[in-house]
């Protein structure tokens, strides 16, 4: 890893225990004995030297379906939502076949839609309403059209479609013969998120996960729900053919059973610690929110006014005051240049750092960039 984010992430795992870590969108809001203790006796138990049951822990899955609420799905288990994206895109796309999709946008699923053979068609959403509309993916549909691309809520702008949005974009996929793969790991934080799945069930594959809801990121564990001929044709392309990391779903597990318990917690901080990353922002001249409030944990923070790149705000919060926030250049090839991202389910105390590291890092990079040419 050579490139300017690979350096930064070797630094900033380096120094974990004194980063707040503000770069990923990952939870560390969940009470930590929840998992602590579950993944113990699993531990005392020796559970990791066997296999795990290869279709998932019978409970787990229960638990997911439950969680969702999907009728007539299974789920299916996976290393993270990352393996089913590419899980999906290999076994629904080929070569020639073209993806509505956004941009900015969540980029892993674009490269694997390309390692199909297939490419994205990004429409251009860093501009109100800063995600897509019905009518935009209807115009964007054409004769190699296979798939609509629907992150709910988004990565990274934040912003997530109401009910009616989702109903109207599952109808254009029905209508069309096209799968609907809805991305919906931020789904928990946003208020009265609406499934795909309920008005597509046919077309809809929908992805999940505990990564960031349950504070499980490092475990790697996720899955997708499809109708079960879909589901199928899917499961060709596990590579996890002996089942999921045992002690993962064990943390799965024990996450899901206990959320009713803290999510509202975690909720109401992510939503204050929100709240507090606009203040500072609204003090540091020539920055921005161009989405407010999240239906996520995370936000773009614009810094184009400022005349800075995004690597060297990184870099500035990163190196000098431990605060890891991301470059929005991995999120977006239109708009990489504008924006940093920051995501806040993280203790008020991170928020704190942020806020006093972020207006002193704009105002010593601007001291010390070159004047702009006259106008
Ligand atoms: C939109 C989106 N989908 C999927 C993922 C991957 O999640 P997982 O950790 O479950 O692989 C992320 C992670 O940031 C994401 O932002």
């Amino acid at each position: 890893m050579s490139s300017p984010s690979g350096d930064a992430f070797r630094y900033a795992h380096a120094h974990r225990t004194e980063v707040a870590w503000l770069s990923q969108n990952t939870n560390h809001l969940v009470p930590p004995e929840v998992i602590r203790e579950a993944l113990e006796e699993a531990i005392r138990e020796r559970r990791y030297e066997g296999y795990p049951l290869a279709s998932g822990d019978p409970e787990l899955l229960d638990l997911v379906t439950a969680d969702l609420g999907i009728a007539g799905q299974r789920p299916f288990l996976t290393g993270g939502g990352t393996e089913s994206l590419y899980m999906i895109s290999r076994a629904l796309l080929a070569p020639g076949d073209e993806v509505v999709a956004s941009d900015p946008s969540y980029l892993i699923i674009h490269r694997f839609v390309e390692l199909a053979g297939a490419r994205t068609r990004n429409l251009d959403i860093y501009a109100p309403p800063y995600r897509l509309t019905p009518e935009r993916v209807r115009e964007a549909i054409g004769p190699r059209t296979k798939m609509i691309l629907l992150i709910d809520p988004l990565n990274p702008l934040g912003s997530g479609y109401s009910r009616e949005e989702v109903r109207a974009i599952a109808e254009i996929a029905h209508d069309h013969h096209l799968y609907l793969l809805n991305d919906i790991t931020y789904r928990d934080f946003s208020d009265g998120h609406a499934l795909a799945a309920e008005f597509s069930p046919e077309e809809t594959v929908t992805v999940w996960s505990v990564s960031k809801n349950c504070g499980l990121a490092g475990m790697r564990i996720g899955g997708f729900l499809a109708r079960p001929e879909l589901s199928s044709r899917i499961a060709r392309f596990n590579t996890n053919d002996l089942g999921v990391n045992v002690l993962a779903q064990v943390a799965a597990r024990a996450a899901l059973r206990t959320k009713p318990r803290w999510i509202g917690e975690v909720l109401r901080q992510t939503r204050a610690n929100g709240a507090r990353v606009r203040e500072v922002v609204a003090g540091v001249p020539s920055t921005s929110l161009p989405v407010y409030p999240s239906r996520a944990n995370m936000m773009v923070i614009d810094t184009a006014a400022t005349g800075l790149t995004p690597d060297a705000i990184q870099e500035e919060l990163l190196y000098r005051h431990g605060v890891f926030v991301r470059a929005g250049n991995y999120l977006s090839p239109s708009h990489g240049q504008r924006f940093v991202r920051v995501s806040f389910s993280n203790p008020a105390s991170d928020i704190e750092r942020f806020a006093r590291a972020f207006p002193e890092a704009i105002r010593v990079l601007s001291a010390r960039a070159p004047a702009p040419p006259p106008a």
